[in-house]
């Protein structure tokens, strides 16, 4: 046998060029007792005590077994969530950022991925209208940093906010005051989460009313501001959305960037999903207002299709990063050395730092503007497809909300066809219809996974479980979006005749 590297590079290499794409091959599902006993049959999934080194033929034959059953999610018909369909260029460079097993804290460690960084970011930074300078185009001090994940790039922005409000923080703590954060009732959790681990406290996370597609309402925010003001706390960063997780909803940014600049407030955005609707000239206009933030999270693995995980944290005062979160460890940061004003190191809490850019680097060579603005077009085709799909199916779907790339939907069983779901009115079902369209969609994406032709997502919109199909891989025709609406109409109806009373 060759070397397990080789065996288990040769696989993965293969798996990236021709990726699973047979219609019932989305997921082999396994239960998890079903999946310890496959493990059995090579080299078991736990180390017991004393874990010996196993052949590499066992080994190869566990991850044989590895891709078998993980979730393929870069298959036409994984419209699960808010990532699918890796790039196939950013899966080879986040091969090569592994092999070349650096951190990009410093010039020193990483010169080519520090150079690398300042480019990505200071092109990412003009697209939503952080710079404007066309001849600095790789800057020492680039306007962000490249963060493990949004939710973590979120708790980094509200840390800038609170340092902006109270500038010797880091060194004497936080003072007395009661923060408050506002984010719309659509928002990400990452608001709570962060409040939560920054001592801002999770009941000081105001959630502001959205609409019935989840976008803030503006007039609401002002509202909630006055109340907290009244109460004697102390407003400090409104978090707006651009692209919620599940309707991708966007905020009005100009509308909260008034408000903002009225009460002195930090405006975060989070467009950890629909911030690539900036690389689209079709669609940026959603985030119109975007310049006007003081800090922008977007993530890259999510619309774009970098692995995961690859996440640019902008900010307007580029400055600041330095003076929040700066360490000065004397081993790692001298001042003295070649190039130190480069170090990225200590703009940031982390201290080794994945070279996430390289993929996303490669990627955007390779695709070039136009291939990056295709993507998002063709993740919004799908979504329209499936949109005129539901409106032309007479009752069979019924479409409740969602937007750009976001479908949200309820497959409606016969005898309750035509239906109107409107979030705003669900609440005034019958009780047995309610019942019977809420319990549909957790035994339809079961046999979905037992099958494996789809995996779609589901969640409750104003407490009725309904479809979510979300779009971003762009390898989704519309072939695969009218066999999936084909499966689940299957799947109701057999769901629905299993629990039909018998006599
Ligand atoms: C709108 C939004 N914000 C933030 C996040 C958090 O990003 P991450 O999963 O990278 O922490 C998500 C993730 O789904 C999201 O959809």
């Amino acid at each position: 046998m060759r070397r397990l590297e080789e065996e288990v590079a040769e696989r993965a290499l293969a798996y990236v060029l021709d990726p699973p794409s047979d219609p019932n091959d989305v997921i082999n599902y396994a239960s998890p007792d079903a999946l310890l006993r496959v493990f059995e049959t090579s080299v078991g999934m736990a180390f017991a005590d004393d874990a010996p080194a196993e052949p590499s033929e066992q080994i190869v034959a566990a991850v044989d077994h590895v891709i078998h059953h993980s979730v393929h999610t870069s298959h036409p018909r994984f419209l699960n969530q808010n990532f699918a369909g890796p790039d196939p260029v950013s899966v080879v460079g986040d091969w090569l950022g592994a092999a070349l097993n650096t951190t990009g804290a410093t010039f020193e460690a990483a010169p080519v991925f520090t150079l690398m960084e300042s480019a990505v970011l200071s092109k990412l930074g003009r697209i939503c209208g952080y710079l404007d300078d066309p001849d600095d185009l790789v800057p020492p001090l680039p306007p962000g940093l490249f963060c493990p994940g949004g939710s973590t790039a979120t708790l980094f922005a509200l840390q800038l906010a609170r340092h902006r409000h109270q500038p010797d923080i880091a060194q004497r703590g936080a003072a007395g005051d009661q923060l408050v954060i506002y984010v719309s009732s659509a928002g990400h959790y990452a608001a709570t989460k962060s409040a939560a681990l920054l001592g801002i406290g999770i009941d000081n996370v105001v959630k502001v009313a959205s609409d019935s597609v989840g976008a803030m309402i503006p007039s609401a925010l002002e509202t909630a501001i006055a109340e907290s003001v009244a109460a004697g706390a102390v407003p400090l960063a409104v978090i707006g959305t651009s692209g919620t997780t599940v309707t991708s909803a966007f905020d009005d940014l100009n509308a909260l960037a008034d408000i903002c600049d009225e009460h002195e407030l930090w405006l975060h955005v989070d467009g950890c999903y629909g911030g690539s609707a900036l690389f689209s000239p079709s669609h940026r206009y959603l985030l119109d207002g975007v310049e006007r933030s003081d800090s922008f999270v977007w993530n890259l693995h999510k619309m774009m299709g970098m692995t995961q995980q690859c996440t640019a944290l902008l900010v307007r005062d580029p400055q600041q990063l330095d003076r929040c979160f700066a360490g000065k460890a004397d081993y790692l940061f001298q001042p003295d050395k070649l190039y130190a004003d480069y170090d990225s190191g200590d703009r940031t809490f982390q201290c080794a730092r994945r070279i996430d850019v390289l993929k996303l680097w490669l990627s955007w060579k390779h695709h070039g503007d136009v291939g990056f603005a295709a993507r998002i077009d063709h993740a919004v085709a799908m979504a329209d497809h499936t949109r005129a799909r539901i409106a032309a199916s007479e009752g069979e779907f019924a479409h409740v909300t969602g937007t750009f790339t976001n479908v949200v939907f309820a497959w409606v069983p016969p005898e309750l066809r035509p239906i109107t779901l409107d979030p705003e009115s669900m609440s005034e079902l019958d009780p047995t219809t309610h019942q019977t369209l809420h319990t549909l969609p957790p035994k339809v994406k079961a046999q979905m996974q037992a099958e494996g032709t789809a995996m779609v997502g589901f969640q409750p919109i104003a407490g009725l479980n309904t479809f979510r199909m979300l779009f971003m891989n762009s390898t989704v025709s519309t072939d695969d979006v009218d066999a999936i609406l084909d499966r689940i109409s299957d799947y109701g109806v057999a769901a629905m005749s299993a629990t039909e009373p018998t006599n």
